[in-house]
Parts: structure tokens; C-alpha cells; sequence
């Protein structure tokens, strides 16, 4: 398989993922700083606080990522570092680390592609309300608006959100995130300033940019697939709940109409308010697809024992308001280090889907990749299975590409080794790997095949099946 040469080839991180320096310069706390301080929130109670050490590691990672051949680096920008209580005035030693990141990047010929909201929301906000509370929106937007002032002469593409399903229903329904609330109606009032935060802010990137960047959000799909023949109907409620919640209002120009009485129980709506819709569906020119693998669903009657669980993950709340009877059942085939199972077909299947239902919106793949246990052999990291996965999912996504999904680029997750939210550092995505004790960089085996494969743009069909 030829990669065509527009096709982008890059890789992705996430700030409190991989920064550290939580206290360096000005930077405020974010609702991750407090969540993996609290005990027992997180594996082991790892933290953020020193991470990959990134901050101070700038020149030597821009380096490596010139060595690994990057054209791209999706990066997320810390809120708390640049506007430390969410609202006000600019901290200029954080700003000036994104300048000097944006400029590392253009200097060694990698497009840079920032993401104003990868999840750690500054404590103040939280402390005022947070993603329930309307004003959150308002706020981001601010944010968005100073914040795109000193970069946006230089960044490539804005993405407004990273994952807001995660931020909305992992956050404030299930628990399992930052900030650990888990009350049904205030997720998906998050939900919804999460939309409206992403609509308010695309026309302030836009004004305040002075390059004509390309505007775009990051959603995470859930491609459910029935248990059996009776499972459609909970099929839908999923796909309603985790996906078009999203792709419906921003694309779309207002929510669909079955996650509304879906929920109906659980909420009156009242967050949404006239005018909202029309301020959600600003135009973006692209849309970010994070993918990693599959969920299968049946309906529950509420009576008979449950054959699969309760998609809780062991959480204190529910991450499906109004659908908590769905059950989900154990994935078929061979999974990673984080139990997910593996199923590149279905990425080509979702880009595929999303191409025909907004067929006017370019997809990038913003996220794909595997953890893996890594052993360090002889200096090596040999990680077939990474390698594997990888080259399979770009295979996917090229398969995607000529079946006509409009697919620009393919970016892998991650970079480096990273805290891996609520699992600490137990689960490592990296095609470089990171040793946390003395924070050496290891390039990973699947990093140099991808690194070979940005260079000669060749997939060999033996490879990518
Ligand atoms: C996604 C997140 C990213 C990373 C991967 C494994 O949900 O966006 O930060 O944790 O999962």
C-alpha cells in the first residue's frame, strides 16, 4: 500500500500526560492535579507532578520526534499553565513554553496541531460549578480567544476539545476521571457546555488567529456492535448517548431526538437553551477521530440475571445516564495491556460511517494506539504487538481512504510512555519509552518501523492486514 503523500503521518501527547512541572512557573492546579492527590483515585496514587518531565525536556523530545521523521505533533496546551484560575490575564512563562514548542516544531518542519482542552480543567473553575455550570463555556472561550492571540500566527490546526464524552460522562457520571462527581443529570449538563464551550470558541480562534488555521474537535467513538439479534435497540441508545450526543450538534445543528427521551428521566434539558444550537454547529473545517477499539451491548430487562455488566467499570457512578440496564459483554479476539480488544476493521468501518453520514467534513485520526507490558532487551524495546497494531490501524485507515472517507492523516497515541489517567504509569503507550526513574528515552521498536514507514510511505500489504 502506497501512503499518499498528503496523507499525514504524526503522533500525539497530552499535557498533564506528559509535562510534569506542576508547579513550575505560575501554573495553576487543575482538576487532575486534585483528582490523582486525592487517595485512591488513581493506580498506586501516581500523579502528574513530574510525568515525562517534558517541561524540561523540550529541545531533547523536539529532537527525537525530528528523528522519528514526524510531518506532525499533536500537542494540548495546559489551561492552568497559560491562564492559571481559568479567567483573567495571560502567565507569560507558560505561554512562552508553547511558543517555544510551536517554533521547535516549524524548525524542524513538523506541523504543529494544538488542542486547547485535553481534560485538566483549572480547580477554580471546578470549585465554581465546573462543566455542569454554563458560565464553564463562557470561560473556555475566553480562554480560547487570549490564547490563540501569541500562537495563532504559527499553529497549523486548533482543536477546541480532546474526547468530551470522557470529560462529560467519565468526569461527572461515572467518577472514574477528574473531578470524580457522579450524578447522571450533571453529566449531561457537562455534555452540553462541553458542546457549547467548542461552539463559542471556534469563531475566537478564527478572529484571533492570523494564518487561517484549520479548525477542528476531537471526539472518541464507541463503535458498538450487537450481542444478538434482540440488541439493536440498545446499539442505538449507545451509539446516541457516546456519539451523536457530539457529532449530532456540532455537524448536525442540534441533538438527536431519541438520546432526548432517552434521557428524559434523568433530565430536563433546561441547560439547553435557545440559541444554543445554532452557536454549537460552527462551522469546523475538520473533525478528530480517536479510536482505540469495540464495545458489544444487549438490552437488560431489568429482571433476568445479567448475562454481560454494567459498563461502570467498577466505578462509583454510572457513565450511562438513562441507559444504565444496557449490558456489556465481554469483546472476542486478542486485546491489550488495557483489556481492550483489537479490531482495526471496525476503525475502517466508523471513518467509513462517519464519512457517509457528514460526508462535507475531513477526518484526521487523531488517536490510535495500544499499551503494551515493554520488557527493555539489550537496550531494545522489542514490541511486536505495538508494531502490529499500529500498522494494522493505519492499514485500516487507508483501506478507509480509498473507499472515499476523506481521511487526511493518521496520528499515533503517543509519543512517549505517559501517566495514563486513573492507571498511573502501569500502562504504556509510548513508541518511546520513558524510565520514570531516570527519565531516559528508549525508542521503541514500533517507533522505528514507524518512523520507516513516514520515510518510504510504504505499507506492505503483508503488513497492514
Ligand atoms: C484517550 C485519551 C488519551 C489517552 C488514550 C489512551 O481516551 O484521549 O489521553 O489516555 O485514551
Amino acid at each position: 500500500m502506497r501512503i499518499p503523500g498528503d496523507f499525514v503521518l504524526g503522533a500525539a501527547t497530552a499535557a498533564y500526560q506528559i509535562e510534569g512541572a506542576a508547579r513550575d512557573d505560575g501554573r495553576g492546579p487543575s482538576i487532575w492535579d486534585t483528582f490523582s492527590h486525592t487517595p485512591g483515585r488513581t493506580w498506586n496514587g501516581d500523579t502528574g507532578d513530574v510525568a515525562a518531565d517534558h517541561y524540561h525536556r523540550l529541545e531533547s523530545d523536539l529532537d527525537l520526534m525530528a528523528e522519528l521523521g514526524l510531518e506532525a505533533y499533536r500537542f494540548s496546551i495546559s489551561w492552568p499553565r497559560v491562564q492559571p484560575g481559568g479567567s483573567g490575564g495571560l502567565n507569560a512563562p507558560g505561554v512562552a513554553f508553547y511558543s517555544r514548542l510551536v517554533d521547535g516544531l516549524l524548525a524542524r518542519g513538523i506541523r504543529p496541531i494544538a488542542t486547547l482542552y485535553h481534560w485538566d480543567l483549572p480547580q477554580e473553575l471546578e470549585d465554581a460549578g465546573g462543566w455542569p455550570l454554563r458560565d464553564t463555556a463562557e470561560r473556555f472561550a475566553e480562554y480560547a480567544a487570549r490564547i490563540v492571540e501569541p500562537l495563532g500566527d504559527r499553529v497549523a490546526m486548533w482543536t477546541t476539545l480532546n474526547e468530551p464524552w470522557c470529560s462529560a460522562f467519565l468526569g461527572y457520571g461515572s467518577g472514574s476521571h477528574a473531578p470524580g462527581r457522579t450524578r447522571g443529570a450533571s453529566a449531561l449538563a457537562a455534555m452540553h457546555h462541553l458542546n457549547l464551550a467548542h461552539g463559542l470558541a471556534v469563531p475566537e480562534i478564527r478572529r484571533a488567529a492570523r494564518n487561517a488555521p484549520e479548525v477542528s474537535a476531537t471526539l472518541n467513538f464507541h463503535v458498538a456492535r450487537p450481542f444478538d439479534e434482540e440488541s439493536g435497540e440498545a446499539v442505538r441508545r449507545i451509539d446516541a448517548l457516546a456519539n451523536r450526543s457530539f457529532t449530532d450538534p456540532l455537524l448536525r445543528g442540534d441533538y438527536p431526538d431519541d438520546l432526548i427521551l432517552d434521557t428524559a428521566g434523568v433530565t430536563d434539558w433546561a441547560f439547553n437553551r435557545p440559541g444554543d444550537a445554532a452557536k454549537i454547529a460552527a462551522p469546523i473545517d475538520l473533525l478528530g477521530v480517536n479510536y482505540y477499539s469495540t464495545v458489544t451491548v444487549s438490552e437488560w430487562d431489568g429482571r433476568s440475571p445479567r448475562t454481560g455488566n454494567d459498563g461502570h467499570k467498577g466505578a462509583a457512578g454510572s457513565p450511562w445516564p438513562g441507559s444504565e440496564h444496557v449490558e456489556f459483554h465481554p469483546q472476542p479476539g486478542p486485546a491489550t495491556d488495557m483489556g481492550w480488544n483489537i479490531a482495526p476493521d471496525a476503525l475502517e468501518t466508523l471513518l467509513l460511517r462517519l464519512h457517509a453520514e457528514h460526508p462535507e467534513t475531513p477526518l484526521l485520526v487523531t488517536e490510535n494506539g495500544a499499551a503494551f507490558p515493554d520488557r527493555v532487551v539489550d537496550g531494545r524495546v522489542p514490541d511486536r504487538d505495538r508494531e502490529r497494531y499500529i500498522l494494522d490501524h493505519v492499514a485500516a485507515t487507508l483501506r478507509a481512504r480509498e473507499a472515499g472517507a476523506d481521511v487526511r492523516g493518521y496520528m499515533v497515541w503517543s509519543l512517549l510512555d505517559n501517566f495514563e489517567w486513573g492507571y498511573g504509569y502501569a500502562k504504556r503507550f509510548g513508541v518511546v519509552r520513558v524510565d520514570y526513574e531516570t527519565q531516559e528515552r528508549i525508542v521503541k521498536d514500533s517507533g522505528k518501523r514507524f518512523a520507516d514507514l513516514i520515510r518510504t510511505r510504504d505499507l506492505p500489504a503483508e503488513e497492514g492486514d
